[in-house]
């Protein structure tokens, strides 16, 4: 790992640097609009150059249907948020937020109050970079947090968390960087945490099946899948972030169960293709499909 390039933020990098991406398609190509995501990505400036079009080429030659899949679960959440919004929820905590600017991207209600986790190092570069003047800043609070060694509830009751308030949750791109214990835990904590309230939470999860099976991870005709699999935890673990946690869907349901919570959509890019990029003209082949992470939205079941 390069302590000068990345500091536990290579990830976080490569997930804004989708979402600028994606941002620089025409207003109606895009599936997502994040105006802030250049502050974040190393050599932002020559993606700007290149545009949508060759950025988007030249990720499809590593790798057919990446960028498409961190854009749909950008969406999928963005879409999640919005509508937990309007239907209630009053909190929403963003568990490993890294360079996600959905606080200031989306036009939230003020009386939805946000809280952002991640680990201190992590958030502290984050907010030496932020724009000034960010609409909706002051509904956010930062709570530094490592899953695998602090405990949640204790740092967001702290900071200010309700425990009589409608709560989204989300752990968009995490769990496959923390132990299974630590999801274990937090999953324990958000049921402490919601009891007396309304709670939804989604996470996103590896399949196991890459390391068994990595061609089920990927649409039926994709190319190379197995070296393409082996290429991206490489990468990963590269910039000092393995994947060390793979789930099945049931280890997922049952682990959402034992904690209360009840699992109402499992979905992948093989499911959002036809709902986000059909409509913009942009359908992936079944060939370029790429699903090895899974979208999961629960509520618990108290209420
Ligand atoms: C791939 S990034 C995803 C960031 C963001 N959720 C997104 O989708 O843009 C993974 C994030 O998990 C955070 N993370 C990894 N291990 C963690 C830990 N032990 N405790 C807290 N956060 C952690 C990283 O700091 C990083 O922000």
């Amino acid at each position: 790992m390069s302590d000068s390039i990345f500091r536990k933020d290579g990830t976080a990098q490569g997930v804004a640097k989708q979402r600028l991406i994606e941002s620089l398609a025409k207003p109606d190509k895009r599936i997502i609009y994040d105006p802030y995501s250049d502050k974040f990505v190393l050599g932002a400036s020559i993606i700007k150059l290149m545009g949508h079009k060759l950025s988007v080429w030249l990720t499809k030659k590593f790798a057919p249907g990446f960028h498409e899949h961190l854009i749909a679960r950008t969406r999928f959440i963005d879409d999640l948020i919005e509508k937990s919004a309007a239907n209630g929820a009053e909190q929403y905590v963003i568990l490993g937020a890294g360079y996600d600017l959905r606080a200031h991207r989306l036009n939230l209600s003020p009386t939805l109050k946000i809280f952002e986790v991640d680990q201190l190092e992590v958030q502290l570069r984050k907010r030496s970079k932020l724009p000034k003047n960010l609409p909706n800043s002051e509904n956010v609070t930062y709570v530094s947090v490592d899953f695998n060694h602090q405990t949640l509830k204790k740092q967001l009751l702290n900071a200010g968390f309700d425990q009589n308030k409608p709560t989204v949750f989300t752990l968009e791109g995490v769990s496959q960087y923390i132990s299974k214990d630590a999801i274990i835990s937090t999953l324990e904590e958000l049921a402490e945490l919601t009891q007396k309230t309304s709670a939804t939470f989604y996470i996103s999860y590896v399949d196991k099946l890459l390391n068994e099976n990595p061609k089920a991870c990927f649409g039926k005709g994709y190319s190379n899948a197995p070296k393409i699999a082996e290429t991206i935890k490489k990468l990963s673990a590269k910039v000092g972030e393995p994947w060390i946690s793979f789930y099945s869907a049931e280890e997922i349901e049952g682990l959402l169960s034992q904690h209360g919570f009840s699992l109402i959509e499992n979905k992948s890019l093989a499911d959002l293709n036809s709902v986000y990029f059909t409509p913009v003209g942009r359908t992936l082949s079944e060939d370029q499909i790429f699903k090895l992470e899974h979208f999961v939205i629960a509520k618990n079941k108290s209420l």
